[in-house]
Order: structure tokens, then C-alpha cells, then sequence
């Protein structure tokens, strides 16, 4: 069994490939481009959809001999159906129905948010764990209770690294944000910003115009850049402490762009260690967006004959993670296919 999954929710358009045989699931590997903003301005919709209509064949392609399979093996086409940038949706989607109709092949579609979830769990070995999706779109911690993921916890207004990109840009630094901020914070010195958690969600929109305050009047960058990263991810940890208290679980899955940042591994690495739990974070090529997350979740979702219908395969913009029917989780699914 040979799936095929395209990412293709914002930045990126990614093509992976996973392989299933005998239960066991194997990743084959892919491909991926990331749309780049000009200098100071964040993501275009309609410009990074331009970018993925222009790259797709070519990423296929790549993909293809990366994971050292041919199109004619592929035996479903998965695609992020949502959430996202519907300019950027509407290019994945329309490339796997064209792909599926060619290949004559059945069409799943994905929820991303599910997909870096899952594919965390199959990449660390997390099997119930309290999930923290941080990344440039997403803020939320998530925990799977009957049959579905739900979220215990997420941002009220931007999310985390939308909010550090954003301090970034008005900083003048390049994008993507994130790392950059993490590279300075290593020479910064501790200056109170607004810690805002309100029950488990969370606020950062205040924190940045604060920060962005304090740029202006001329406190040092460095120092910013430290005491950002101390409070959003403080804050991350409070919830996620409390999500772990209240759902018992003693497993943490750490995933989604903002997971490759050092002082916040650290920090919930502390937090785990001090309850006793396990800190599993999802290594960079598969925490951040790709094709293969979405070939893996596709393949689940497959398993569970959750197949499409063309008319069926329109693009979800706002596709709630607590939404998604994940019938692969339920026991009769599991134990007619093992
Ligand atoms: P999604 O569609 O799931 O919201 P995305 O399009 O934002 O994902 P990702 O690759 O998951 O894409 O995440 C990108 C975000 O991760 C950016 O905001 C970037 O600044 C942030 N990021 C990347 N590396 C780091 C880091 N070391 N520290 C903090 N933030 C980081
Ligand atoms: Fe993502």
C-alpha cells in the first residue's frame, strides 16, 4: 500500500510518500518548497498559491525520486483538505484530484492539524500523549478523549510563531522569525512583558505590541528577544502542565514549527521532568509543515474508509483539530486491520 500526500496549507507545498505493509508503516520520504515574502511583509495568499501552482509538477517529481517510487505504484492520493489559505488549499487540492482521477486512484483528505499529530506519534513512539501544536498558524494543546482529539488549550487571538514572526518583522529581521529570535535571546537579559493565560488559552497578540513598544523607545533587541521567548513559552508550559494534570497522561508530543526552538524543549523538559512524565518532540523534518505528514494521515484516514468523493473534496478553510472524525483511533478500526 502506497500513499501519496500533498501539503499544501500555507508556506509550503510538499509532496511525500508512505508505505504500508503488514500494519507497518513506512516512510519513504518527499519533497518540499517554502514560498518566501518579500523582505518586512508577511505571507501573500494568492502569491504563495502562485508559487505552488508554479513548483507542483517539479515537487512531485523531486519527491518521486527522493522516495524512490514510481506515480503508477500509488495506490491512494491524500491532500490537506484544511485548515488554511484557501488560495493555497485550492492548488493542493485541485492537484490531487487531478492526480487521483489519472491514477484512478481514491482521494482522502487530510486535516493538517491532525496530520502533524499523527505523524509525531508514528516518528517518536508517543502513543497517548498531551499533544503542544505550535507553530506559524496554530497554537494548541491537544488530547485525544473519545474518539477524537480535543483541544484543552489555544491561543485567543495569533499564534505563537505568527506572533514572534510578526516582532520579528517590525524588528527588521528576516523571515521566518522564529530562529532568529532564538539566536539573539541567547545574549538577552529578563524585561517583564504581559503574561496573559486565561483559564487554559492563551493570548500573545498584547505581549507583541508591548514588545513592539518597547523596541520603539529603544530597550536592546537581545533583551526582547530573551524575554519573549521566557513568557510565550512559560505560559505554553503552565497549560500544558495543567492539561497533563487534568487529563492524567504522563506523555508530552511537542510538534509544529516552534518545536525545534531549544529554550522551549527545555522549559517543558523541566516541567515533564519534575511529574514524572516523557517530553517527545518531533524531529525537524517532520515537525515543521511537509507532504509526508499528510501521505501518513492519509493513509490512517484510508484504513478508516474515510474516501472522498470528488464533490466531497472542496477545501475546509477553518477545519476545527476537535471536528475531525478520526475513525482509525476507534477500536473496531484498529483491530479489523491489525
Ligand atoms: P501551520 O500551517 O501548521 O500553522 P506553518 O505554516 O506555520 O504551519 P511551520 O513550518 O509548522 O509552518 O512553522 C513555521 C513557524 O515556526 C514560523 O512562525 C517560524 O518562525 C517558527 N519557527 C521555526 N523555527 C523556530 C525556532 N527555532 N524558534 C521559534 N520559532 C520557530
Ligand atoms: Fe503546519
Amino acid at each position: 500500500m502506497l500513499c501519496l500526500g500533498i501539503e499544501s496549507t500555507a508556506h509550503t507545498f510538499g509532496v511525500g510518500f508512505v508505505s504500508e505493509r503488514k500494519g507497518k508503516s513506512e516512510i519513504l520520504g518527499g519533497h518540499k518548497e517554502m514560498y518566501v515574502p518579500p523582505k518586512g511583509s508577511g505571507i501573500h495568499p494568492r502569491e504563495a498559491a502562485d508559487h505552488h501552482a508554479e513548483l507542483c509538477a517539479d515537487v512531485l517529481q523531486r519527491a518521486l525520486e527522493n522516495a524512490n517510487v514510481r506515480l503508477d505504484d500509488v495506490n491512494v492520493v491524500a491532500y490537506s483538505q484544511g485548515p488554511g489559505l484557501p488560495p493555497c488549499l485550492r492548488v493542493g487540492a485541485t492537484f490531487a484530484r487531478m492526480l487521483a482521477a489519472r491514477l484512478k486512484k481514491p482521494l482522502v483528505g487530510a486535516n493538517h492539524c491532525i496530520a502533524h499529530i499523527e505523524i509525531g506519534k508514528l516518528t517518536t513512539g508517543a502513543e497517548d500523549a498531551v499533544v503542544v501544536y505550535v507553530s506559524g498558524g496554530n497554537t494548541q494543546v491537544i488530547a485525544y478523549a473519545e474518539g477524537r482529539y480535543r483541544i484543552f488549550g489555544e491561543t485567543e487571538d495569533v499564534a505563537i510563531g505568527n506572533a514572534l514572526d510578526t516582532f520579528a518583522r517590525a524588528a527588521g529581521l528576516q523571515e521566518p522569525g522564529g530562529p532568529k529570535i532564538e539566536a539573539l535571546a541567547k545574549g538577552g537579559a529578563y524585561i517583564e512583558l504581559p503574561y496573559v493565560v486565561k483559564g487554559m488559552d492563551l493570548s500573545f497578540a498584547g505581549l507583541i505590541t508591548e514588545a513592539e513598544k518597547r523596541l520603539k523607545r529603544g530597550a536592546r533587541l537581545e533583551d526582547l528577544c530573551f524575554s519573549l521567548q521566557e513568557t510565550c513559552f512559560a505560559m505554553l508550559t503552565e497549560v500544558t502542565e495543567r492539561a497533563l494534570a487534568h487529563t492524567g497522561k504522563n506523555e508530552v508530543l511537542l510538534t509544529g514549527g516552534v518545536a525545534s526552538n531549544r529554550r522551549l524543549i527545555e522549559m517543558l523538559q523541566t516541567m515533564c521532568g519534575e511529574r514524572g512524565a516523557t517530553l517527545r518532540v518531533v524531529e525537524r523534518a517532520y515537525s515543521g509543515d511537509n507532504g509526508v505528514m499528510i501521505a501518513y494521515a492519509g493513509l490512517l484516514a484510508y484504513k478508516a474508509r474515510q474516501i472522498l468523493k470528488p464533490k466531497n473534496s472542496k477545501i475546509i478553510q477553518m477545519w476545527r483539530t476537535d471536528e475531525v472524525e478520526c475513525g482509525w483511533l476507534s477500536e473496531k478500526a484498529k483491530s479489523e486491520h491489525d
